[in-house]
């Protein structure tokens, strides 16, 4: 049969499209770019990775409203075919605030809160 090799390379893109079509739960992690000290100005972000499809929205909460200047990278993908973002905003953490990262994926969101795990947040 002539057309044998096309068959096989669209059974073949098929196949590879099942698997990664395959719905996969985001990592998230949050983290200052200093270590978090009161007052002083730094970096807040939120990075979220391992995730399929490439549909997530990050947003970075201040006492749980959306934080000023927040930036995104751009949506990029690993060799894994996971997709990854990073959304990050400047700061000077203050102790009477909460900061937190929201994350909707695939109709699920869930919040991460930051400091929380973090024993090098010292106060002034
Ligand atoms: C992301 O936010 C947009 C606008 O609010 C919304 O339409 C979309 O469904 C959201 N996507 C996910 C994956 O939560």
């Amino acid at each position: 049969m002539k057309n044998t090799p096309l068959v096989v390379s669209l059974l073949l893109l098929i196949c590879a499209g099942a698997i990664f079509a395959k719905y996969a739960a985001p990592k998230v992690q949050i983290y200052s770019r200093a270590p978090g000290l009161f007052g002083k100005p730094n970096m807040l972000l939120c990075h979220a990775s391992m995730f399929y499809p490439p549909e997530l929205n990050i947003t970075l909460l201040q006492d749980g409203g959306a934080m000023e200047g927040a930036h995104q990278t751009e949506l990029a993908f690993e060799e894994s075919w996971f997709y990854h973002l990073t959304e990050y905003a400047s700061f000077t953490p203050q102790k009477e605030h909460k900061y937190s990262c929201q994350v909707s994926h695939q109709g699920e969101t869930k919040t991460y809160h930051w400091g929380e795990t973090k024993p090098g947040l010292k106060q002034d």
